[in-house]
């Protein structure tokens, strides 16, 4: 896998909530600490001390759908600024737990804000920034209901998005696979209803490719 405007590898990983992309990711990470790579992990929104403030807002304030957007880039805008970019210039591996695909799949496929809009401010805050490669972790709203309410009932409080009615995550859902299906060389979908070491053989095999 090559790319042209850095030395590292920038690697986003996706899905709705309850895909099981966090443990997924934790997994990923140690894999290529393993071969040896240099790996930065980091999250979005947050990655910075001033994007993890933002995420508490984000998480847990009712707010404008606009209003979201909007702070979801100003995090980013630091991340890419502070985290991102320095970590591929040096040739590090950046996995970063959600990046704008999310916000077109929640912003504008969940609550309808114009993806023309989210395409602005794409543009603005890392035009030429684009991920190597990006996982969508995929499984069916079902499943990621009842993972996330065995999580609340372990005593888990849901945020914000987790919160949100089946029928939100069917429509961030078909947005994060029309994303997907549009851009095969950057996107790969990963059927995460498949049990877990199952998953972990395809990781394995993305983090040798790396
Ligand atoms: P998530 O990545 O699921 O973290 P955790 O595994 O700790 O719960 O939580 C981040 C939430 O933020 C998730 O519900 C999706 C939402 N989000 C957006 O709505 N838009 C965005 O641009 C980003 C980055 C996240």
């Amino acid at each position: 896998m090559t790319s042209t405007t850095h030395k590292g590898r920038f690697v986003t990983l996706e899905g709705i909530d309850g895909a099981g992309k966090s443990t997924h990711a934790a997994w990923l990470a140690q894999a290529l600490i393993d071969r040896g790579r240099t790996v930065v992990a980091t999250r979005e929104p947050g990655g910075t001390p001033l994007g993890e403030r933002l995420r508490d807002l984000l998480l847990a304030e009712p707010m404008t759908h606009d209003t979201e957007a909007l702070l979801m880039f100003a995090a980013r805008r630091e991340h890419v600024e502070h985290v991102i970019r320095p970590a591929l210039a040096r040739g590090d591996v950046v996995l970063c737990d959600r990046f704008t695909d999310a916000t077109y799949a929640y912003q504008g496929g969940g609550h309808g804000v114009d993806a023309k809009r989210i395409a602005a401010l794409e543009d603005w805050v890392h035009g030429d920034l684009v991920p190597d490669l990006t996982l969508v972790f995929d499984v069916p709203i079902a499943v990621s209901r009842e993972r996330l309410d065995r999580n609340a009932a372990a005593g888990h409080t849901l945020d914000k998005f987790e919160r949100e009615r089946a029928s939100f995550f069917e429509r961030v859902r078909a947005c994060y696979l029309a994303r997907a299906a549009a851009d095969p060389r950057r996107c790969r979908v990963i059927d995460s209803s498949r049990p877990l070491d199952v998953v972990r053989g395809e990781l394995a095999a993305i983090a040798a490719a790396l």
